[in-house]
């Protein structure tokens, strides 16, 4: 099964290592890196380094876009990004590891014209043809409409293609109406869309069932450390990881929505696709960087995995 991801606003980002940093004054900085990012970027680097077929699309900066081309030859990830004017924005962190404080500079990203978008359009209508699955990532650009999400899924599913979506605020509750068939926001993101506090598991469960219907079949709520409940219409059961030295969270949410993605194009069972999903987000918050690490690793990972039935 070949899958594709979408990245309409994805980042450089840039890692600066300042042990003590301070703000107002001058900061040496030991060493700095550069790192392709964006949210459908990181799930396809994780599903091309467990070996799966993946194609990107989205839109990126001409100018700084050997960042990304780089990251794609060295995964073996197909590009299809529609290149656009100027550069891709650049988000900066600022880690400081003597007192283990990280500060985030993101910028906004540009916002692609209309020749951009009806390229892009192309681009997806052309990939539906050999990819089976798009994985939808991200929060949209102020400037493109929160319907964005939700008129390309229509385009996909009117291509009996499946969906499966990460975002969160206005898109997502735009995008719910075109029934993508899984979704999964973390607690606080289906609080929002939901409207309510989900204090307790039942809320949880009650407002995700509340989402399933003929389309949308599968709905997973993360619950960083407390691991993420899975739902289906006759199945939930939640997915706990177990206790583990956390080096980073970034990334954990892609991680685990390549997991599933992973998993369900084995045609695995929901609860085997829990425990794969859980096995790839505990490597991301166990090390640093966005590479899987070797299969044993996840082996042993979602062995580890507990799963208990709601
Ligand atoms: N501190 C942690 N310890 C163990 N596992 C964790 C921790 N944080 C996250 N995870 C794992 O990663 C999964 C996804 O995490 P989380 O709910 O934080 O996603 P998210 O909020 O969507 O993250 P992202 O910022 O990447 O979008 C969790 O369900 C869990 O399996
Ligand atoms: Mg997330």
């Amino acid at each position: 099964m070949k899958i594709a991801t979408i990245t309409v606003n994805p980042a450089i980002d840039q890692t600066v290592s300042v042990d003590n940093f301070q703000t107002g004054t001058v900061n040496r900085s030991r060493a700095m890196r550069f790192d392709a990012g964006g949210k459908g970027v990181n799930v396809a680097s994780f599903l091309a380094d467990y070996g799966l077929d993946v194609v990107v699309t989205g839109f990126l900066g001409e100018e700084n876009a050997d960042v990304f081309e780089r990251h794609f030859a060295r995964k073996g990830i197909e590009d299809r990004f529609v290149r656009v004017p100027g550069e891709t924005r650049v988000n900066i962190k600022i880690m400081d590891e003597e007192n283990q404080i990280t500060t985030d500079l993101n910028t906004p990203g540009q916002i692609p014209g209309e020749y951009a978008v009806s390229r892009f359009y192309e681009q997806v209508e052309a990939m539906s043809e050999a990819c089976e699955c798009f994985v939808i990532s991200g929060n949209l650009q102020a400037g493109l409409p929160s319907t964005f999400y939700a008129d390309l899924i229509r385009l996909l599913k009117s291509k009996k293609r499946m969906v499966v979506l990460d975002t969160s605020g206005d898109a997502l509750a735009e995008a719910v109406k075109a029934g993508p068939n899984i979704i999964k926001p973390n607690i606080h993101e289906l609080s929002l869309l939901v409207g309510k506090p989900l204090a307790e598991i039942a809320d949880a469960y009650s407002s995700a069932i509340s989402l399933i219907n003929e389309e949308t079949t599968i709905v997973v709520i993360s619950m960083g450390s407390g691991g993420a409940l899975f739902v289906e219409k006759d199945n939930a059961f939640i997915a706990r990881p177990p206790a583990v030295a956390v080096k980073s969270t970034v990334g954990a949410g892609d991680a685990m929505v390549a997991g599933l993605v992973a998993g369900l194009s084995k045609k695995l069972s929901l609860k085997d696709c829990a425990r794969l999903a859980t096995a790839f987000s505990l490597s991301a918050v166990t090390r640093l960087g966005r590479d899987l690490p070797k299969s044993s690793v996840i082996d042993e990972f979602q062995k580890q995995v507990e799963i208990t039935p709601l």
